[in-house]
């Protein structure tokens, strides 16, 4: 359903720049207990499969995952967002911490 939205409002921006912003990152950041978190893969490459389609989405912002990360996604560029509160700690293997960085 959410994806159907999303689909109509790409088909209706196709001559536009969009930037897409999702509480999940559909992306694998490389840590990975947020790893885990992120939108399922079955629904990650749904969207992928979306955003190709219509080739306006210029750039993916993303949060949940409270740790700040950028990178290409399968040709898009994205960005993952610290938390206002809390980050997750920069821990690149099973497990999760908190850290207590500023945001
Ligand atoms: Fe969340």
């Amino acid at each position: 359903m959410r994806l159907q939205w999303l689909e109509g409002q790409l088909r209706r921006a196709q001559d536009k720049a969009v930037l897409l912003f999702l509480h999940h990152p559909p992306m694998p950041i490389g840590l990975p207990s947020l790893d885990e978190v992120r939108l399922a893969p079955d629904a990650a490459d749904a969207l992928h499969q979306c955003c190709l389609r219509y080739g306006n989405v210029r750039h993916i912002a993303a949060g949940h995952v409270h740790r700040p990360a950028s990178g290409n996604w399968r040709g898009i560029t994205f960005t993952t967002v610290r938390g206002t509160n809390h980050q997750s700690a920069l821990r690149f293997v099973p497990g999760f911490d908190i850290s207590q960085e500023t945001p």
